[in-house]
């Protein structure tokens, strides 16, 4: 067992100023999660009459994005390809203080403690992260259309961000790219997502950057930090898909 210092950011709301504040926590399990120790803190914290911290989490499984803490400086813990959920206790040493903040970036104002609002990201998959299809009866089987294999491959890739924002918590500028990017691959390299592709790329470019994220200056933290190993591969794609897009416009 584990006993740990745990320097935790509390705010009440997105308007009022946050703080450091520090809690001791006793035996924690080295097989814990990190949000299953969260889980015993926050019970200790009720038992107490101290509201407890607020963080996001749904599946717990490294699929849904939603968890999302910055601790010891780095999104999603010291762990590499693992999201927060899916970090344990085991990569930690007894005694050790732990800082955790939320995700840091304008587009992803505070909720509440380690909760931020990632809505940005929601709103430029709307501008242009999908493929329309006709519904009509008369819909070609996805499976017809052959696609060369390597391409399948990447677009596989890409299509495994899971939209958690660690790569604009990551990045000094809080670019957005490496999320868009993966979006926009995911169906650039496939035959359905040809169709939309050049309003695809400037509807979803324009939209991330009318957040308010920051511009790519290649510093590459984005792929270190992101849980799913998207590559910067995809920026590159993205940014050949915009060029192509705005010299047809
Ligand atoms: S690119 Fe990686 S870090 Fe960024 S949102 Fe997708 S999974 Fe998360
Ligand atoms: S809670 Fe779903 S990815 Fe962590």
């Amino acid at each position: 067992m584990m006993n740990l210092t745990l320097k935790i950011w509390r705010q009440a709301n997105a308007t009022t100023k946050g703080e450091m504040v520090t809690y001791p926590i006793e035996n924690v399990s080295p097989d814990m999660s990190f949000l299953e120790m969260m889980d015993v803190l926050n019970e200790q914290l009720i038992n107490k009459g101290i509201d407890p911290v607020a963080f996001d989490h749904d599946c717990r499984e490294g699929i849904c994005g939603m968890c999302s803490m910055y601790i010891n400086g780095e999104a999603h813990g010291p762990d590499r390809f693992v999201t927060t959920c899916q970090l344990h206790m085991r990569k930690f040493k007894d005694g050790e203080t732990i800082t955790i903040e939320p995700f840091r970036a304008n587009a992803f104002p505070v909720v509440k403690d380690l909760a931020v609002d990632r809505s940005a990201f929601d709103r430029i998959q709307h501008a242009g992260g999908f493929v329309s299809v006709n519904t009509s009866g008369n819909t070609q089987d996805a499976n017809n259309i052959p696609i060369d294999k390597h391409d399948a491959d990447k677009a596989f890739d890409a299509a495994t961000c899971i939209g958690c924002g660690a790569c604009v918590a990551s990045c000094k500028n809080a670019s957005a790219m490496l999320f868009v990017s993966a979006k926009v691959s995911q169906y650039a390299l496939l035959p359905q997502g040809k169709v939309e592709a050049t309003d695809r790329v400037l509807n979803m470019v324009k939209q991330m950057d009318d957040e308010g994220f920051g511009n790519c200056t290649n510093t590459g933290a984005c792929e270190v930090e992101c849980p799913k190993g998207i590559s910067l591969e995809n920026i590159a794609r993205m940014n050949r898909e915009y060029l192509f897009a705005t010299a047809k416009g």
